[in-house]
């Protein structure tokens, strides 16, 4: 059987309020003197009717009258106070559980990444949390509160009178079987909302990203059609879930106004009587509204409660993820010596779909190896496991005789640099983008960076210069553009080994050529992992392997290949033809 609350996750929610113990305590105080203070005024009530107002005693009534106002100015300033603090407890643990999250996301791998949607992320940084934040707001210190406030009304009416508390509470079965309905409808509603609340996100975000598609295949009316549907049953699911609501309180009132009914005609006719007297029956009116307030709100908290464990669970979920790429070599990396080396390497993205079949090269310290071969050919796999994006599954990688496994990640890291087929940017500055936030790096050394590549004076010519806001990931920028900004990215850095994954070929033009020189620049006495779609930028390096579904097919220098008459003579042949 599924538990009603989960306290483990509870439990683990509430280890977050820790550094904020003092909070915490002041808002279980004011939770009990709130509840000990609610049956206060109609205590008063009951005693001013049945004595001053009974006696005509006016002075005394006026006495009775301030307490009265003063007690209720005090709970408002308590619940106000307690509000404040609760709010605020919520908001900073939410603060940490985002912070936690956000650097936990950080160290996990790239395949991770691989195989989870952003929207899923998105949803769990952002509004999982909010649920989260709820649960201090509204979810555990207030049923704690509320059943608390019940206890000590009960008491009291127990005390006052058992008749008429039994009399109020003859209509509780009816009450808390529509708080029941009310729960499990609203839980349900709650969650078609988040679900279509997260397929408008990922919708909108979709299509803000791919609008250009849209437009270009003509299919705005289509998308804007599946966008109204998409938006029609998010609203459908919001009005069900208001529909619960609008049912629910009044049938309470209904409910409430029986009993308050129940117990004037009962409590009356004992007045007759000389059993009860005026003020009681006053008291007791009171009393069953403060009753049936926390009944009501009960049932509402819970699945607040419930909601905020429900999305815990998921963000404790992503927490415990341990993709991370195992850093547990102690050879920090100063710098290559003599070589890197492939020893048949075998690697596949998933299980035993093998992409790498057993590549096996070496380059030497200074030198340029080239990787060419049709498109999925393995190429771009070869270089995501310098760095480590992913673990090879058979053979091993070395780097002057030790195993990439063996050396400190960072360190490793830290002296390569690496040039994506898709270059990213964040919309920031130019040179934000060139030195990633990292403030040791100064302008004057971008400028010095920049300058021995060749790409100072373009950069120079955008508007701005280096302070030219390059926009949502650089869209103001053409694909060439953005590769000469990666281009100065990688080299600020002063890489030991370079890895260079050109963007596919494109025509000549002003920022191509710019490419070509800085490429060159940019290999000049350093090692360098070349992926070239141009042919014509690998002509000299020292080794061109040739790939074809996994595999070396060819390999040697530009001449020894042409000569051989393989295929990478055919495919130079081919670009060649395409040139003229
Ligand atoms: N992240 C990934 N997860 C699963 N499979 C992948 C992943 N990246 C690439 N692959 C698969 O691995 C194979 C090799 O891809 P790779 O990107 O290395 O090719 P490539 O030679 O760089 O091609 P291109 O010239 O188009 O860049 C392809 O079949 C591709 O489908
Ligand atoms: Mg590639």
């Amino acid at each position: 059987m599924k538990k009603l609350i989960d306290t483990a996750v509870l439990r683990r929610l509430f280890a977050y309020t820790k550094p904020y113990k003092k909070t915490v305590l002041g808002v279980s105080l004011l939770t009990i003197i709130l509840a000990v203070l609610s049956p206060v005024v109609p205590v008063l009530f009951q005693q001013a009717i049945d004595k001053p107002v009974f006696h005509g005693d006016v002075t005394t009534l006026s006495y009775y009258m301030m307490a009265i106002l003063g007690i209720i100015t005090l709970q408002a300033v308590l619940q106000y106070t307690y509000s404040y603090y609760s709010n605020a407890l919520g908001q900073s643990v939410i603060r940490d559980m985002r912070k936690h999250l956000f650097e936990h996301l950080t160290y996990l791998n790239v395949k991770y990444f691989d195989n989870t949607p952003i929207g899923t992320l998105i949803t769990r940084v952002i509004s999982d949390l909010e649920t989260i934040a709820d649960v201090f707001e509204a979810g555990l210190l207030m049923i704690i509160s509320d059943l608390l406030k019940l206890t000590v009304i009960l008491g009291i009416m127990f005390y006052s009178s058992w008749q008429l508390t039994l009399i109020a509470m003859s209509v509780l079965p009816f009450l808390l079987l529509a708080g029941w309905f009310f729960k499990e409808g609203t839980k349900k509603s709650f969650q078609e909302v988040r679900t279509q609340v997260a397929q408008l996100n990922t919708f909108l975000q979709e299509h803000v990203t791919g609008m250009y598609v849209v437009q270009i295949f003509n299919r705005e009316q289509e998308e804007y059609e599946r966008f109204r549907e998409i938006n029609t049953k998010h609203q459908n699911a919001h009005i069900r879930s208001v529909f619960y609501y609008s049912v629910f309180f009044p049938v309470v009132e209904i409910i409430s106004a029986i009993a308050i009914g129940l117990i004037i005609w009962y409590g009356s006719k004992e007045i007759v009587k000389e059993h009860f007297t005026f003020g009681l029956i006053v008291a007791f009116v009171m009393y069953v509204g403060q009753l049936f307030q926390p009944i009501r709100n009960l049932a509402d908290r819970f699945n607040t409660l419930q909601m905020g464990i429900v999305s815990g669970q998921r963000i404790f979920d992503v927490l415990e993820t341990q993709q991370t790429t195992q850093n547990i070599g102690n050879v920090t990396f100063t710098g290559l010596q003599d070589s890197v080396e492939f020893k048949e390497v075998w690697f596949a993205y998933k299980n035993e779909d093998w992409v790498l079949k057993g590549i096996s090269f070496k380059v030497k310290k200074g030198e340029t190896i080239a990787l060419v071969g049709s498109t999925g050919a393995g190429k771009s796999s070869v270089i995501n496991l310098l760095n480590r994006f992913y673990d090879i599954q058979k053979g091993d990688i070395l780097i002057d005789g030790h195993s990439i496994k063996e050396y400190e990640l960072h360190s490793l890291r830290n002296k390569m640099s690496l040039v994506l087929q898709d270059v990213f940017l964040y919309s920031d500055t130019i040179f934000e983008n060139i030195r990633l936030y990292d403030t040791s790096i100064t302008l004057e050394q971008v400028i010095q960076t920049t300058k021995s590549i060749g790409i100072h004076d373009f950069i120079m010519n955008l508007p701005g210069g280096y302070n030219y806001n390059v926009q949502e990931r650089g869209a103001t920028l053409s694909t060439g553009q953005r590769q000469l900004i990666s281009f100065a990215r990688a080299m600020v850095r002063n890489p030991e080994i370079l890895i260079l994954d050109e963007a596919t070929a494109s025509i000549d033009t002003e920022s191509e050529q710019l490419i070509q020189q800085a490429i060159e620049k940019m290999m000049h006495n350093r090692t360098c992992f070349m992926i070239a779609h141009r042919l014509s930028t690998i002509q000299h390096a020292h080794h061109i392997l040739v790939l074809e579904k996994g595999q070396i097919i060819e390999q040697g220098t530009h001449e020894s290949l042409l000569e051989k008459q393989g295929k990478y003579y055919h495919l130079n042949a081919l670009q060649y033809k395409n040139a003229l």
